[in-house]
């Protein structure tokens, strides 16, 4: 697939790191997958990796790996994968090492080419450096698709999601949705944190996708019961309305 072609899918980002990008893209590469589409997961950027069945790798490409519908290789949905857990450009500094953003196109680009749809997880919250001069919003902008927006409810998340929202919006990218993803159990004042986040983002006209309650095993298939199935079919219709037409309720 040539690079100028759109693709079909989403870019799942957060307001911070830990907040749950990685269970909601595998919800939704589990959905879509459940639904009889080729869903790719693509994490272009990882750090943090670990020997797990005699073979080092990163936790999030695994996951994403496993829930995609298509069978793909640790390499093809993590290209950049690093050894340290720390900010990624420090990660690829520590191994001589620099993130090639053409490279990034490219992978997606083919990837892209034997998937319906492509769900890639962005690294940390919205603007981490890739390198001296591009973060991962330009990532954002140079894959050109519709951003979905995980808040991870906790103290402080309501001005973390307006202030990425407002962060997306100045790129000129598109806000698809929001997901309300409780990282923590029994959070104080929850509902009350919810409420205000629907407000601000109904005003904005971003639609909700969710809100997935802690779970003790946040498994693909039990995050995607989470998520609204109409939200979903509105966003994957503007998508391919093929797609959209197939989802389940
Ligand atoms: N709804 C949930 N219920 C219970 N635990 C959750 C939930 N969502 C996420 N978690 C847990 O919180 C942790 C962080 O989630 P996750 O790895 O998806 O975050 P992330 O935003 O992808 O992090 P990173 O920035 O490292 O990529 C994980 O241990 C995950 O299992
Ligand atoms: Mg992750």
């Amino acid at each position: 697939m040539k690079s100028n072609t759109p693709l079909n899918g989403c870019f799942v980002i957060g307001t911070d790191t830990e907040v749950g990008k990685t269970r909601i893209s595998a919800a939704l590469l589990h959905g879509l997958a459940h639904n009889g589409f080729l869903s790719a997961g693509f994490k272009p950027v990882a750090a943090g990796t670990s020997f797990i069945d005699g073979q080092w790798g990163n936790d999030d490409v695994r996951a994403l790996r496993e829930a995609s519908a298509l069978v793909l290789s640790d390499a093809e949905v993590g290209p950049f994968q690093f050894e340290a857990a720390c900010a990624p450009h420090i990660a690829a500094a520590l191994q001589g090492l620099a993130i090639d953003r053409a490279a990034i196109l490219r992978s997606a680009h083919t990837l892209a080419a034997r998937a319906d749809v492509l769900v890639v997880e962005g690294v940390g919250g919205f603007c981490v450096p890739l390198g001296d001069d591009w973060d991962s919003a330009d990532l954002a902008c140079d894959l050109k698709l519709p951003v979905v927006l995980v808040v991870g409810l906790r103290l402080g998340c309501i001005n973390h999601a307006l202030l990425t929202a407002e962060a997306v919006r100045a790129r000129g990218l598109s806000l698809a949705g929001w997901v309300g993803n409780s990282v923590i159990p029994g959070m104080p004042w929850l509902d009350e944190n919810v409420t205000t986040l629907q407000q601000r983002f109904q005003k904005q006209n971003i639609p909700c996708w969710g809100h997935v309650p802690w779970l003790a095993q946040p498994t693909p298939a039990a995050v995607f019961a989470h998520l609204d199935q109409a939200a979903l079919r509105a966003f994957f219709s503007s998508v391919s309305p093929s797609l959209a037409s197939s989802l389940k309720t």
